[in-house]
């Protein structure tokens, strides 16, 4: 059933009500329960959700103002909850075996010390996140910090996020979990190619991709974007593009000033990857716009001197029967920490692609850090490499060089490739952090 595109609007995911703010917290709760989900039109999907909507709500936080999110597991299954890129305890990271029992529930607490970042939420339960993930629970974190808001960056109705997935449907509109190379459908906000009604002026767009094994190359038909964010933060200064390489589980804050186009004006967001458009803005009214995109946006911070150098490679096993996923030849083993990290310590890990033989891409993702890709291949980082990243593509023939500094918690974290029909067969691993 293929569907016309730009017949609906794209929705913005409900904003998260806190049930109470106090003493410098605000505590939420989310259910996690099924849900029936308008997605394509006129069919009502049936899906799991955070919250009861598709794309869960978007949960806004401030930088030095704690949150508690009390999750409610509604299914009949065990769920968590991992906050993708958040700076947490141990405790509350969502470990891949730390998960919430049928009709218990859970809260996690998030400081919220870092700065302001676009992070999400998913389901991290060890062989259930791909499916759970895949089936909705998913949504989008925001930390606003106050430190940032002299930049005068567009905000309020004009700060919108974007998640951008992929999806197969059967003839009933259900969705289909098979393989990640048959999801055909895109969808922006959990709508096929919708289309969203803007002002002639500046907007920042929080670009999330949720796809598994999947990379966004996203443009406008030569119309600039200014990338100002990647995953943990703002850039040093805003990157003019025409191209945006958005990979699974990355984020990139935009900013497109409208302003230049007459109303009536329709420009379409193409996706290079499947030739498809993914969402349709349409200039329809003027806005008044004190907003700006100043030169220079947030440094980075420091980078101590590295101490410990190590290599981590992605691969399958294919030979020894169905295929397991491994990190440095062995499969997750939840009792196993592979690296002794000393608190406080800036480390080097050099991540490769063990499968080049095969042509099949991994990606890697850290918990608990934001890091920083020095090198790719030995030479230059990548455009998409820039900033503060906790996620990154690692495809065949490849390497990353990638730096972090280990603060604050103690414990155990995993690491592993993002492609979560990867992490589910084993390609995971685990870090203890020691004082
Ligand atoms: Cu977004 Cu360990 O995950
Ligand atoms: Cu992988």
């Amino acid at each position: 059933a293929a569907v016309t595109p730009f017949s609906v609007r794209m929705p913005i995911p409900p904003v998260a009500q806190p049930m109470m703010s106090a003493g410098g917290l605000d505590l939420y709760t989310i259910p996690i329960k099924p849900a029936n989900a308008d997605i394509l039109p006129g069919v009502r999907t049936p899906v799991l959700t955070f919250g009861g909507s598709f794309i869960g709500p978007t949960i806004r936080a401030r930088t030095g103002r704690a949150a508690k999110v009390v999750f409610v597991n509604q299914l009949d299954m065990a769920a968590n909850v991992h906050l993708h890129g958040g700076h947490v305890a141990a405790a509350d990271d969502g470990h891949p075996m730390d998960v919430i029992d049928p009709g218990r529930m859970r809260a996690y607490n998030y400081p919220n010390s870092q700065q302001g970042a676009t992070l999400w939420y998913h389901d991290h339960s060890h062989h259930m996140e791909a499916e759970h993930v895949y089936r909705g629970l998913h949504g989008m974190y925001v930390i606003d910090d106050p430190a940032e808001r002299h930049l005068r960056l567009p905000e309020g109705d004009y700060d919108v996020p974007i998640l951008l997935r992929n999806a197969q449907f059967d003839d009933a509109g259900a969705l289909v979990f098979g393989s990640p190379f048959d999801r055909a459908t895109i969808l922006a906000n959990g709508r096929p190619q919708p289309y969203f009604p803007v002002a002639a002026r500046k907007y920042r767009f929080r670009l999330l991709s949720v796809a598994s094994e999947y990379t966004f190359r996203l443009g406008l038909g030569g119309v600039e974007m200014k990338q100002i964010g990647s995953d943990g933060g703002l850039l040093p200064a805003p990157l003019p593009l025409t191209e945006l390489v958005l990979g699974t589980a990355q984020r990139a804050d935009i900013v497109i000033d409208f302003s230049r186009f007459a109303i009536g004006t329709q420009i379409v967001m193409t996706d290079a990857t499947s030739g498809t458009p993914v969402l349709r803005f349409d200039v329809t009214s003027r806005a008044s716009d004190n907003s700006r995109v100043p030169n220079t946006l947030r440094p980075l911070p420091p980078m101590p001197a590295a101490t410990v150098e190590r290599d981590v490679r992605l691969s399958f096993d294919f030979f020894s029967g169905a295929p397991v996923g491994l990190v440095n030849g062995l499969a997750y083993d939840p009792n196993r920490s592979d690296f002794t990290v000393k608190r406080g310590s800036t480390e080097i890990w050099n991540v490769s692609n063990g499968d080049s033989a095969f042509g099949i891409p991994h990606t890697f993702h850290m918990h608990l850090v934001q890091f920083r890709v020095l090198a790719r291949n030995g030479g230059a980082p990548l455009p998409q490499d820039a900033g503060l990243k906790d996620t990154i593509e690692l495809p065949p023939n490849s390497t990353a060089r990638v730096q972090a500094t280990f603060t604050d918690y103690l414990g155990r974290y995993a690491y592993h490739c993002h492609y979560l029909e990867h992490s589910t067969l084993g390609m995971m691993a685990q870090m203890e952090i020691v004082p």
